[in-house]
């Protein structure tokens, strides 16, 4: 059985216009495509911690020794084994919250997401083929430099080797002058027709 693995980082839970609108596509998405698995991480009940400096230094040399088993690498195995990745994340301090950033540490393991080649390039290990980030924004940052979100989201993607990121967002949602309501209905239809091609 494939497996789409959905990491939850919308940290507002049932408040979260963002988790509203990625349901709205996984509940289209899994109605079409019924004999696919879907693991679900909520990232703001598992209460992931930064790596520490010790923790690098142990774990470091696990990767060196290539003993990928245990624990603490369970998530990263996870990860680079799914074939399809949701990530859904509010847009938070111009990227997403820091429960994404210590789940992607957790995920960044050399040897099981990503290697490096003879010439110091780095090769993804990941086995999905598109990764679907959903966000929302308060603010329009579209094309903007101080976008760091999606744009870091891309960068891994090319490090993990899932070679098609995919952005389903939402944003202007804080600005006054909006209706917020409308451009979520619009971001709503977009989720319908991602679900069709995901
Ligand atoms: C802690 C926090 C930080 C935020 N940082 C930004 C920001 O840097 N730029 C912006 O345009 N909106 C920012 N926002 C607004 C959110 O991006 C916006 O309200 C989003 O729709 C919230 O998504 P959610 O309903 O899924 O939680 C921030 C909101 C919060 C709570």
């Amino acid at each position: 059985m494939k497996t789409l693995l959905f990491i939850d980082g919308c940290v507002r839970g049932g408040q979260s216009r963002t988790l509203a609108l990625t349901e709205r596509f996984l509940d289209r998405w899994q109605a079409k495509n019924p004999d696919w698995a879907v693991e679900r991480l909520t990232l703001d009940a598992m209460g992931l911690r930064p790596r520490t400096g010790a923790e690098i230094e142990r774990l470091g040399k696990l990767e060196r020794e290539k003993s990928f088993d245990g624990p603490d690498f369970a998530l990263a195995r996870q990860f680079a084994a799914a074939d399809k990745i949701l990530l859904a994340a509010p847009f938070w301090e111009l990227s997403f919250p820091a429960a994404v950033k210590v789940y992607l540490e957790h995920v960044s393991v050399v040897g099981i997401a990503f290697r490096y080649g003879a010439d110091g390039e780095t090769i993804g290990m990941c086995k999905a083929d598109k990764l679907l980030f959903v966000t929302t924004r308060g603010g329009n940052y579209d094309g903007s430099e101080f976008e760091c979100g999606w744009r870091q989201i891309v960068g891994l993607c090319g490090m993990y080797g899932i070679g098609e990121p995919l952005l389903l967002r939402a944003e202007g949602l804080d600005d006054v002058r909006n209706d917020a309501g409308a451009l979520l209905a619009r971001a709503g239809e977009e989720a319908d027709a991602l679900a069709e091609t995901f």
